[in-house]
C-alpha cells in the first residue's frame, strides 16, 4: 500500500510549482531585476484585466501628453471605484509613462 504521502506529493508540488510561478517578482532570484515600482503593482492588479500594452501602443492613443495621459488614469480610476489618492494616481501615470508613452514630465 503507497504511503499517503506518496499520492499527496505530486498534487502539492504542483501547487507549490505555480505558487513559485505567480510570486515570481518578489522571488529572490528577481532580486538583480527591477523592483516593480507602486504605480506598476496598481496598475496590474487593477487596470490590465481590461486591456493588455496593446491598448497604449495603438495608433489612435487617447492619451497625448501627460496631462491627458492622468486624465484617463483618473477616469479611469473613477470608473472602476478605486477611490485612488492623487499619489496613486501620478505614480500610475508615470509607470505608464515610463514603461510606454514616454511623454516628456512637467517640471515638478
Ligand atoms: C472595464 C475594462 C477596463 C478597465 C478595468 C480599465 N480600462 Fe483603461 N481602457 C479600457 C478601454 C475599453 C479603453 C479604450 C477607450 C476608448 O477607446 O474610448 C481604455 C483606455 C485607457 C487609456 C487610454 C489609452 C490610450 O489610448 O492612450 C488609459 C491611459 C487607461 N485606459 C488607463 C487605465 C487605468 C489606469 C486603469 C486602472 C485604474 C484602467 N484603464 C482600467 C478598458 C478598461
Amino acid at each position: 500500500m503507497k504511503p499517503v504521502s506518496m499520492i499527496l506529493a505530486w498534487p502539492v508540488a504542483m501547487l507549490v510549482g505555480s505558487a513559485g510561478a505567480l510570486a515570481q517578482p518578489t522571488a529572490p532570484g528577481a532580486a538583480l531585476a527591477q523592483p516593480p515600482t507602486r504605480g506598476q503593482l496598481l496598475y496590474n492588479t487593477h487596470c490590465i484585466a481590461c486591456h493588455s500594452t496593446a491598448m497604449h501602443w495603438r495608433d489612435q492613443r487617447l492619451a497625448t501628453d501627460w496631462p491627458s495621459l492622468k486624465a484617463w488614469v483618473e477616469r479611469w480610476q473613477s470608473r472602476v471605484l478605486l477611490n485612488w489618492t492623487e499619489a496613486d494616481i501620478v505614480e500610475v501615470t508615470r509607470h505608464l509613462n515610463d514603461a510606454i508613452y514616454r511623454f516628456a514630465r512637467p517640471a515638478g
